[in-house]
């Protein structure tokens, strides 16, 4: 429920206890007052999310306190009413910023459109601003591809999508995964209610359960006001729970009972809220497995695995590397305002030929980088996708002395190498000591696992085939 807490401004008492009544019935937090001067106490005090505000009030008018309101960072809704209202007087508080008007007497009925009406408004702006917040990039872009695969993808998607069944994305780092869920929900009958998103692993361990959930007001040391978090937001519509293996156990709990009961309470609240959303969750690991190894709940995998969808990864289906590869080029070509008419020959087969271990997100940033390169001509060529020494091939950093790691630099930094590439070859020097065991090597850098994992996928890091034993990667 985006509004919670509600003053009434009303001196005639018979009103103002009807009113808070009908609100109370309502569920709603509903402080009544019958002066100016009590409102503004009030407001001295918490924030409110509407005001019901009377117009002749004894010490004063109410279309003053509605303009003073307008000053504040975070100022409630405000439903004048009044027994003298004139369309002057409607008109005047309208523009004033009063969200509406009621002319006394008013039905329940009234009253109960004038609440929802709010409540819609005050959700939209929240959304809204999350949204303004939130990179976006993405939304409008189409999954590519004349494959098999692709082609079964995006009829498992029309087929799905049409449904409110919860959805598990499984896919390698790159496939595509939130492609495919943004494509669930731009389908769907949802489609123009909220598309909210959350990336578990992106966000502190102790942050994540009021990212989730919202917060109440002093529910922690820096809860200044009270917040929603993103299950409220996507109210009505879909929400995104990225990197789904990443949450701790408690938080694993807690969504158990949201994807059970829709119900959940605010970090440091006790007010049940009930929410109608739609689940879509992706991971890039093998949640079973997770599963197995005792670290995610069996019952949460059940309730999030309701619709499966597995996306293969792209070596598995190269016949769409040309297409791919053409529509980035147009893509990034209009992007950085460069005349780019094709690849070479030679260009398409090193494409067709590469192993695309960070799939199509790899080959995406190639041809950008390509792009930008290639030069007069407009024809990118082989050394301008720069695949053959790329060092994230895992094998170039795997096994280096500290001594290789300052002497050797990549080819672009004028012989010395960077910081992040440094940190890079560290990392993967020390997945490369522990045996690819991430715990221990997250030991060893004095790192937390999450942070390492994060930026193995930030380098789109894969243990290399010819030496499975040897980096297997074991938690
Ligand atoms: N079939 C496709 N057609 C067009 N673009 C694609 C396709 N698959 C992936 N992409 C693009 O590749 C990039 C990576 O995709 P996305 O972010 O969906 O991958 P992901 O599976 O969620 O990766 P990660 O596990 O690393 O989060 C995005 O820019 C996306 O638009
Ligand atoms: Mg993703």
């Amino acid at each position: 429920m985006p509004i919670e807490k509600i003053i009434v401004l009303e001196d005639d008492l018979v009103v103002r206890k009807n009113l808070e009544q009908q609100l109370r019935y309502r569920r709603y937090d509903v402080a009544a007052v019958n002066t100016i001067a009590g409102a503004q106490e009030l407001l001295s005090k918490d924030n409110f999310d509407l005001m019901i505000v009377d117009i002749r009030l004894p010490d004063g008018d109410g279309r003053t306190l509605l303009k003073q309101l307008q000053s504040r960072p975070m100022k409630p809704l405000v439903v004048m009413i009044s027994g003298f209202g004139t369309v002057d007087v409607a008109v005047e508080c309208m523009s004033n910023g009063a969200f509406t008007f009621l002319t006394k007497p008013f039905s329940p009925e009234q009253l109960a459109v004038t609440l929802k009406k709010a409540e819609e408004h005050t959700q939209l702006v929240k959304v809204s601003q999350f949204l303004s917040h939130a990179e976006d990039d993405e939304a409008g872009y189409e999954l590519l591809g004349k494959s098999q695969q692709i082609e079964q993808l995006r009829q498992l998607i029309r087929r799905v999508a049409r449904t409110q069944a919860t959805v598990l994305i499984q896919g390698e780092s790159g496939t595509g995964k939130e492609l495919v869920a943004r494509a669930l929900y731009r389908q769907s009958p949802r489609d123009t209610a909220p598309f909210i998103k959350l990336n578990c692993a992106a966000i502190p361990e102790n942050l994540i359960e009021s990212e989730f959930f919202g917060h109440e007001k002093g529910a922690f040391t820096g809860a200044l006001t009270k917040r929603e978090g993103r299950f409220e937001l996507a109210h009505g519509g879909t929400i995104l729970l990225d990197e789904i293996s990443e949450i701790s156990p408690p938080v694993q709990a807690k969504l158990l009972r949201v994807l059970q009961e829709r119900e959940f309470e605010r970090v440091g609240g006790n007010r049940t809220i009930k929410v109608n959303v739609r689940v879509i969750a992706t991971t890039n690991r093998q949640l079973s497995e997770s599963v197995e190894r005792k670290e995610f709940r069996q019952d949460l995998f059940f309730r999030l695995n309701v619709v499966p969808i597995y996306i293969s990864p792209l070596r598995e289906h190269k016949q769409d590397v040309p297409l791919l590869a053409e529509q980035f080029r147009i893509r990034f070509a209009r992007k950085h305002g460069m005349e780019v008419k094709g690849f070479s020959d030679h260009c398409m087969s090193a494409l067709m030929d590469h192993d695309w271990p960070g799939n199509v997100r790899e080959l995406q940033n190639v041809v950008e980088r390509a792009v930008i390169l290639c030069g007069e001509r407009g024809i990118i060529e082989p050394a301008h996708l720069g695949l053959a020494q790329r060092p994230d091939s895992a094998q170039a950093a795997l096994g280096m002395t500290t001594a290789h790691i300052l002497s050797s630099s990549t080819p672009d930094s004028g012989g010395f190498c960077t910081l992040s590439e440094l940190e890079k070859r560290h990392i993967l020097a020390a997945l490369e000591r522990s045996k690819g065991n991430r715990t221990h090597a997250a030991k060893m850098l004095s790192i937390s696992i999450r942070t390492l994992r994060n930026k193995l996928n930030e380098y789109k890091f894969k243990p290399p085939a010819a030496h499975p034993a040897r980096t297997a990667i074991r938690e």
